[in-house]
């Protein structure tokens, strides 16, 4: 089950980002995600909202939303299946994609993406927007392979290409 959290679970979401990014501490450069706290999650709610996966009543998923200001008094209702007219240039981009590691594997990462697309479809977004990890660990396959194309890079930690930017028109 994937559905909108509530404000009063954005903690419910950090846990499983938390969780979700904890082995890039590994990492010479560890995901920015391990830096965020409860105010990140819960600013969220004003610009589109969190998503939770659920595995019977456990969470263990999630995702943070950020959605074009003339869609998202819509986003309660597209989540629920609504439909609404396409908005010309209109973007929903979302980041912190995670699934705790117990749970990797089973398809949930890719229902959450794909819940995502349709709630974009359903909102009348023109394009989906998601910025991925190039390396430690490359997670551009993951997007590749749902039809997102690549459309630029950007430097952190000193490396120039770390984060690749990528997006799907819908
Ligand atoms: C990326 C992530 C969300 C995938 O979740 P998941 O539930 O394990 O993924 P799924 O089971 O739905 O896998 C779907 C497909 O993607 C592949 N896949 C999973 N993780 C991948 C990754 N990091 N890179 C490339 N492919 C990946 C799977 O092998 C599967 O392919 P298949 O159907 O051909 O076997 C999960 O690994 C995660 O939480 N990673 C840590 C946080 C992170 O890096 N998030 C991405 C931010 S850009």
């Amino acid at each position: 089950m994937i559905r909108l959290a509530r404000y009063d679970e954005a903690a419910v979401a950090l846990s499983i980002a938390q969780r979700g990014f904890a082995e890039t501490r590994d990492y010479p450069n560890p995901s920015s995600a391990l830096r965020e706290g409860l105010e990140v999650f819960q600013r969220a709610f004003a610009k589109g909202g969190l998503v939770l996966a659920f595995a019977g009543v456990e969470a263990i998923g999630t995702a943070r939303l950020s959605v074009d200001e003339r869609l998202r008094p819509h986003v309660e209702r597209a989540a629920m299946g609504e439909r609404f007219d396409r908005v010309a240039g209109s973007e929903l981009s979302y980041a912190r994609l995670a699934v705790v590691p117990e749970h990797r594997g089973e398809g949930h990462g890719r229902a959450i993406a794909h819940w995502i697309e349709d709630l974009a479809r359903n909102l009348g977004a023109e394009t989906l927007r998601v910025d991925a990890r190039s390396q430690q660990p490359d997670n551009r396959p993951f997007y590749e392979a749902m039809g997102f194309t690549i459309d630029g890079y950007s430097a952190r930690y000193g490396i120039p290409d770390i984060r690749t930017h990528l997006s799907k028109l819908l």
